[in-house]
């Protein structure tokens, strides 16, 4: 067994917009800091928040204000959030979007100059920031390009594997080095969890190939608690046609200039489900809407619906619209003269590593922020909530590992869970023949995408929990890799990345079966209603003597009170 060790104060591991902002953050403090990515730099699911970062700078309508902007996230979010966390990202997105600036960002503008801001579904104001519709690209532009600023060191393509623990605290993480096939020991005072979401177990998203789940895998096998994983965000617009691209995000910024959603037979549907907001419900109402018109048989031959803004002037399209107007016409559809088809997505996990506001979780040492977390956004994320989120608690994770780094040694490495990991990690290199990772990764993305999607019932979730413990316990060992190279092998990545699928999508299924009600983006045909009673808490899930535990506690209110209970008060 050969690997090397290297040492760092701070590792994040990811490179998205929380993994780069808390990079920045923590090389403010005199501190080594080290970023892995299994991607290269710069290519991030958070250039998939395509149309805005929401913050309460009132340029659009001086009326709005955090208080509101709590407000709209926490009843958006079916009251499930956190909101101590809340209260922190609607405070501290204004100063980070500004910060964003002076680190070099262009956003689009108002008339007299001033950031513009844009209508996002289910807020009371225009609160989403914007360049184009290229929000998310724009701000890892400017992150990377800050990161090289200061010097911040990056390692490309390195896969982050497991968490190491040296008794009391985290240790750092071991990792495949992809491009060069060797082993890794990154030991690290602190590490930052920023690896993003999990769309990947889902047959349609708009999530990248890296995006399989791997910080929650990691976290959970460590001991870390997670918390709201039922909760998985169903992007109402993806594109349905071409094939090739089907599931990638059609932004919210075309609803929210206007853009309006109709069935094949014309109707303008969402007055029937949401007559008040219509296009700009909350992303679970309208995912819903759109599901249940294909269903009901009022889709297109595509299996889709129709998202039409060619009624705009061509030239705000062209100017606010750019990025859609292009893949369009790609996809041989002029978006200025006919309309777009369009259909759900997985896009976004609510669910994720329990953090407290410093973003520290349960394990010593061990800091999240961004997707990997959980609790910021309850049952449904807002639309432009995931920028805010990235560069706030990324911000903080950075402060906190830092300070942490600062008043602790250097962790002690623990031999036999490197031997452990590097045994799992090159596994299915050694065996001729048993199941391939790819076939795996097919059946379980359609098995979430059937059983445990947009509409659930115990009876699928029951089955699909079934077949996904039989594909841990029978399949997975049996992965085995046509190519021995340790070299750039994509399949020896890819039986490490269905292993951290089928883990994630375990823990989702018996998160999913465990709520039995309807709340946020979780809908249950079988108990299509909330029980507030019963079920207004959070459900945790922590590994707990080599068992999957899970539990709920009560949903903590500390200044948003639900309208059950303002009535019962
Ligand atoms: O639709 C979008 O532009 C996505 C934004 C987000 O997920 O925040």
């Amino acid at each position: 067994m050969k690997y090397e060790v290297i040492d760092t104060d701070v590792l994040v591991v990811g490179a998205g917009g929380a993994g780069c902002r808390a990079a920045i953050e923590a090389s403010n403090h005199n501190v080594q800091v080290m970023v892995i990515t299994k991607d290269i730099l710069g290519k991030a699911h958070t250039v998939m928040a395509e149309g805005g970062i929401n913050a309460a700078l009132g340029n659009s309508d001086p009326r709005d204000s955090w208080e509101s902007h709590g407000y709209d996230t926490v009843s958006g979010g079916a009251w499930l959030n956190d909101q101590e966390l809340v209260e922190i990202l609607v405070k501290h997105a204004p100063e980070r979007v500004l910060e964003l600036e002076e680190f070099g960002a262009l956003f689009s503008r108002t008339p007299d100059g001033k950031i513009a801001q844009r209508p996002f579904g289910k807020q009371s104001f225009p609160r989403a920031c914007y360049a184009a519709d290229r929000s998310g690209h724009e701000i890892m532009v400017t992150l990377v390009d800050e990161m090289r600023r200061r010097d911040i060191e990056v390692h490309d393509e390195v896969y982050a594997t497991s968490l190491l623990t040296d008794g009391s605290a985290i240790a750092g993480v071991t990792a495949l080095d992809i491009r060069r096939g060797n082993f890794r020991v990154y030991r690290a005072k602190a590490t930052i969890m920023a690896a993003g979401g999990a769309g990947r177990i889902y047959e349609i998203t708009t999530n990248a190939q890296a995006d399989v789940g791997s910080g929650y895998a990691m976290a959970y096998k460590a001991g870390a608690e997670l918390v709201d994983m039922e909760q998985y965000q169903f992007h109402p617009t993806g594109v349905a046609f071409p094939e090739s691209a089907r599931g990638m995000l059609v932004t919210e910024g075309v609803r929210g200039e206007g853009g309006i959603l109709l069935n094949k037979f014309g109707e303008r549907f969402m007055k029937r489900y949401h007559p008040d907001m219509m296009e700009l419900a909350g992303r679970d109402q309208v995912s819903r809407a759109i599901a249940t018109e294909i269903l009901e048989g009022r889709g297109t031959e595509h299996g889709a619906v129709y998202l039409d803004v060619s009624f705009l002037p061509s030239s705000l399209i062209e100017e606010v619209l750019p990025t859609m107007l292009h893949d369009f016409l790609d996809f041989g559809v002029d978006i200025r003269n006919e309309p777009m088809e369009v259909t759900p997505t997985a896009h976004h996990y609510m669910g994720g590593i329990k953090i407290n506001a410093k973003c520290e979780t349960n394990l010593k040492g061990l800091y999240a922020a961004g997707e990997v977390a959980g609790g910021v956004h309850g049952g449904n994320r807002l639309g432009g909530n995931a920028l805010a989120d990235n560069l706030v608690f990324g911000a903080i994770a950075g402060e906190s590992a830092a300070a942490h780094a600062l008043s602790n040694g250097m962790p002690r490495l623990d031999r036999k869970q490197i031997e452990a990991e590097y045994e799992r990690v090159f596994a299915p290199l050694e065996r001729r023949d048993g199941v391939r990772q790819s076939q795996l990764k097919r059946r379980l993305a359609k098995l979430m995408w059937d059983k445990v999607g947009i509409f659930r019932n115990g009876q699928d979730m029951r089955s699909a929990l079934d077949e996904i413990v039989l594909m841990r316990t029978k399949d997975e060992p049996r992965i085995f890799t046509e190519n021995k190279s340790t070299r750039y092998n994509m399949e020896l990545v890819g039986a490490l990345e269905i292993s951290d699928m089928l883990l994630v999508s375990e823990i989702l299924t018996r998160a999913a079966l465990m709520r039995e009600e309807s709340r946020g983006a979780h809908y249950r045909t079988d108990f299509p209603k909330p029980n507030h009673e019963k079920w207004f808490v959070n459900i945790y899930v922590k590994r707990d003597g080599g068992e999957m535990k899970l539990y709920t506690k009560p949903v903590v209110i500390t200044r948003w009170k639900p309208p059950w209970m303002e009535k019962s008060s």
